[in-house]
Order: C-alpha cells, then sequence, then structure tokens
C-alpha cells in the first residue's frame, strides 16, 4: 500500500479561516421556515413560534452567517408584505416554486432568530421584479436609524435597532432563464452597478455580492462574469458562485472527486475576477453562497414533467411542501467534508461561503412536523470543520497516489488541508480518502509546528455508503474515534479507509 504524505510549514500560508466560510441559507421554499425553523405549537416552539430543538441544532452545526429570504423565492418578493402586524400580512403565490407564501414569518422575526443564534444575516434583494427604489427602501427599514418613516415602521414594529446587515445579496441566478424576471449579462451588470452604487451611497460601509454564473455549466459561464464584473466593478466587493453535486448513476469515484471540479470553478472565477481587474485597486473576492449535494437531476426532470403535463394536470399550490427533502448517505458527508477542504484551500479568495440549504430543504438538520429534529449524515463534516478550523489555512505538499475517475481521470486519492491557530497552539488536519476501495496509509508531518499530542481525532465513514440518518435512526451515520498517533519526531499517522473523511486537532 502506498503511502500518503503531507507536509506544511507554519510560514506558507494561504488565508486567515474567515468564519463566513461556514455560512448558511434559509430559503422560503418548502419546509425550511415553516415546519422547518418555525413551527408554532411544536412542543419546543418559543413565544416567536420558532422551534427551539432546530435552534440548538443550528448552533452545533457552528453556521456563522445565514442568506436570506432566497433564492429563487427572491426574485418575486416583496418584503413589506413579511413586516407589521401578522394578521393583515398578504396571502400570496410564489412562481419560483409554485407554493403559497403565507409570510406569517418576515425580517423581523428572522433577524431577531438570527440574532438569537448568534448568526450574521446576509439578507439578498429583489432584482427580479423589483429595482433600486425598493432595494434602498429595504435597507432603510433594514439597517436606518430612527428618525425616517422606514425606520420608523420597523421601530413601531418592534425592532427598534437596526438590524444592521453588512453583507447583501444583489438578486439571485439572475442569468438563468428559471429566474423570474431573468435578465441578461448587459442588463444584469447595469442594474446590479445602479443598485449598488445607490445602496453605497446610503451607507458605504456594505459589502455587495453580483450574481456571478447560476452554475459552472451555464452556456454563459464566465462571459457573464466578465460582463457584469466590467459594468458594477467599482460597487460591488464579491461574486457569486454556485454549485451542486450529485452522483451520475454508479459512478461513486466521480462523485467523491467533486472537489476537483469545485476547485476548478473557483480557479476560472478567480482568473475573470483577475482579468476584469487588471487596473484596479479595488478587489473583488468571490462568494460560493450556494454549495452542497443535491441529486438535483431527480427534481428537475420531476418538475419538467409536472409543467408538461399542465393544463391537463393542474399543478397545486400547497403552502410549505415537501420540496428537496433529499435524505443524505455517508458518501454524501464525504463529499461534503471534501468540499470544506476545497473551499478552505481557496480562502484567499473565498472569503464567504454558504452551505445551500439549513433545515429540511437539502439540509443538513431534518425536522417532523410536531415530532423530532435530528442531524443528517451531512451535518457531521460540517459541524467538525467549523468547530475545529481556526487561525490560518497552511499550504500542503500532498505527495499521494492516484485514484481513476471516468469525468476527472486520474485524481489525487487524499486531498487535504490544515489550519493553524498559532495563538492557541493548536492545528487541525481534514483529510478525505476519495478512493473507492483502497484505504489511505497517510503521514502528516506537523513537526514544523512543534504539535506534541492529538487532541481530537474523528472519522466519517460507513462501510454502506448508502447508510443513512432518519427520525428512526438519527445516528446511523456519526463520526467515529479515529486511531491517530502523534510521534516523537512530530508526524501523524494514520489510516484512513476508502470513502472516508476525518478531522484530526493537535496541540503543542
Ligand atoms: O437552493 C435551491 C435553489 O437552488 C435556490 O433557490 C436557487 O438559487 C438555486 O438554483
Amino acid at each position: 500500500m502506498r503511502r500518503t504524505s503531507v507536509t506544511v510549514a507554519p510560514q506558507d500560508t494561504i488565508a486567515p479561516v474567515h468564519r463566513r466560510l461556514f455560512g448558511s441559507f434559509v430559503e422560503h421554499m418548502g419546509r425550511s421556515v415553516y415546519g422547518g425553523i418555525y413551527e408554532p405549537g411544536h412542543p419546543t416552539a418559543d413565544e416567536h413560534g420558532f422551534r427551539r430543538d432546530v435552534a440548538d441544532l443550528v448552533r452545533e452545526l457552528g453556521v456563522t452567517t445565514v442568506r436570506y429570504p432566497g433564492g429563487n423565492f427572491v426574485s418575486g418578493y416583496r418584503w413589506e408584505d413579511g413586516v407589521g402586524p401578522r394578521e393583515q400580512r398578504p396571502v400570496r403565490r410564489d412562481v419560483a416554486w409554485h407554493s403559497i407564501e403565507t409570510n406569517e414569518v418576515g425580517l423581523d422575526e428572522f433577524a431577531a432568530w438570527a440574532r438569537a443564534n448568534g448568526l450574521e444575516l446576509m439578507l439578498a434583494v429583489n432584482l427580479g421584479t423589483r429595482g433600486v427604489l425598493e432595494a434602498l427602501d429595504l435597507l432603510e427599514y433594514t439597517n436606518g436609524e430612527a428618525g425616517t418613516t422606514l425606520a420608523d415602521q420597523r421601530v413601531a414594529n418592534g425592532a427598534p435597532e437596526p438590524h444592521d446587515v453588512r453583507i447583501w445579496c444583489l438578486g439571485n441566478e439572475m442569468d438563468g432563464p428559471w429566474q423570474v424576471g431573468h435578465l441578461s449579462a448587459e442588463d444584469y451588470g447595469t442594474l446590479a452597478a445602479r443598485t449598488a452604487a445607490a445602496m453605497k451611497r446610503a451607507d458605504s460601509g456594505l459589502e455587495l455580492v453580483a450574481c456571478g454564473s447560476s452554475n459552472a455549466q451555464m452556456p454563459t459561464f464566465g462571459s457573464w462574469e466578465r460582463t457584469v464584473l466590467e459594468r458594477s466593478w467599482e460597487h460591488v466587493d464579491l461574486i457569486s458562485l454556485h454549485a451542486y453535486y450529485e452522483q451520475r448513476g454508479d459512478d461513486l469515484a466521480s462523485f467523491l472527486a467533486s472537489g476537483r471540479d469545485m476547485d476548478h470553478f473557483i480557479d476560472t472565477v478567480v482568473a475573470t475576477v483577475d482579468y476584469v481587474g487588471r487596473d484596479s485597486d479595488h478587489q473583488v473576492h468571490l462568494s460560493f453562497d450556494e454549495w452542497n449535494v443535491w441529486r438535483q437531476s431527480e427534481f428537475n426532470a420531476a418538475e419538467q414533467a409536472a409543467i408538461a403535463a399542465e393544463p391537463a394536470v393542474p399543478r397545486p399550490w400547497p403552502a410549505a411542501p415537501h420540496l428537496i427533502e433529499d435524505d443524505y448517505r455517508a458518501a454524501d458527508a464525504v463529499v461534503v467534508g471534501s468540499l470544506l477542504i476545497t473551499l478552505l484551500r481557496h480562502a484567499d479568495r473565498v472569503h464567504a461561503a454558504s452551505l445551500a440549504q439549513l433545515v429540511n430543504v437539502i439540509a443538513p438538520i431534518r425536522t417532523e412536523p410536531g415530532g423530532p429534529a435530528w442531524r443528517q449524515a451531512t451535518f457531521h463534516p460540517f459541524a467538525l470543520t467549523a468547530r475545529l478550523t481556526g487561525g490560518v489555512v497552511l499550504r500542503t505538499r500532498t505527495d499521494a497516489p492516484s485514484t481513476p475517475t471516468a469525468r476527472f481521470g486520474e485524481v489525487s486519492a487524499v486531498d487535504s488541508v490544515v489550519t493553524w491557530d498559532e495563538e492557541q497552539g493548536t492545528a487541525t488536519v481534514l483529510l478525505v480518502n476519495r478512493g473507492t476501495t483502497e484505504p489511505a496509509t497517510v503521514e502528516v508531518d506537523l513537526s514544523a509546528l512543534g504539535a506534541s499530542h492529538v487532541l481530537e481525532a474523528h472519522l466519517l465513514h460507513e462501510d454502506d455508503v448508502e447508510a443513512t440518518n432518519s427520525a428512526a435512526a438519527p445516528d446511523r451515520v456519526a463520526p467515529h474515534p479515529l486511531a491517530a498517533e502523534l510521534g516523537p519526531d512530530g508526524v501523524l499517522r494514520l489510516v484512513l479507509p476508502p470513502v472516508s473523511w476525518a478531522a484530526v486537532s493537535v496541540g503543542r
């Protein structure tokens, strides 16, 4: 069995571990809000109707930011519908998800929930059916000091202090033909620039995220980013990336190597950003504000079939339907862990990221109405990474055997990243074995960090890669203790079974 060796040096720093890399996303979609975070009448509901059992899991997950309220939903959303007395709020159709939106939860309730759970709010403005004026109004309502009509409305609605939202998305996936109010790159770039310039006249300290491509397979990927950034460069601070991964048929090997695709995606957007900004002192960073595993082709096929069957079979307009509630397998959790490694390795350019989504909708947390909430398999790599990493990301030198994939050819079987918190004197090593048959014997040389003992070592691996958690078996997939030894030579030695992910923290 060939060994994998990983070496790090403390001076070889990529970037700080930005806490915003551990962001999440709550969309008004399916049972994310209604029946997810919010369920009045649930035995654990607080006085505002939010489930305490879900909030406990959200805090345990360690997410830092929460993007809200969409997603595709935001492109038809009127934020005013969700504020003020509940009994006066309109009930509307949401054409993005063919659902009924009751508006029981809106900005003020959600901001209070986020604050109570230590989450930074990342708000999206509607640039699908609305524009500059509505974005400015929302900004004034959200962040304005009392004394103007909109800010006073917020005060009257029970939020005396400004919500002080610092980071804002300028619409969502505006390149997608499915997006309500979808635009060309030229039109969106102009609208994003105008909206951003106006928002920054109100508050120059805002951080604004322009929409990049909906995914790297879009026919306009690359040219979209270039055009949008050429039109909006000076006014925006980040550009978004979105990517969802799924196993195609029985091709587990390519699925496990999804990080390779994410790497390439990030590198391409970085190249485009650097090209557009070649003569500028202004910096535009990357916001990977939707990423996850999602069996999206199943969802797309079902939706296309439902649309094709209309009008003979009218589609219903349900409130809070079960939408894309994927059950995550052990293999999916390994991929989520691997994608976190990729994101951390790009922390020099990726300054924010959001796991999409948080509860029920392609989420690490699932709930039953009136019943329990539980951790999906993907919860674990995220929670461990968010809790154990800190300080700076170090560049690793890895010598590993390769493993074959149909989609990417030969890829390194083991991928890794190391973070180093000098103040605490702790380092965390994240590792993934993307091989499907061979275990990997790994040596990580941490001698340059003066590491002397293992603090924690966790392994995510199931012999049955299809294993999932459920209400009946909530802990079927969970981390196991990993036998990891740190020798007197400062070398960490461990064995990773095939299809596994591990997190090891060491101290000086
Ligand atoms: O996260 C689900 C959907 O995926 C979001 O609404 C949209 O932005 C993306 O296409």
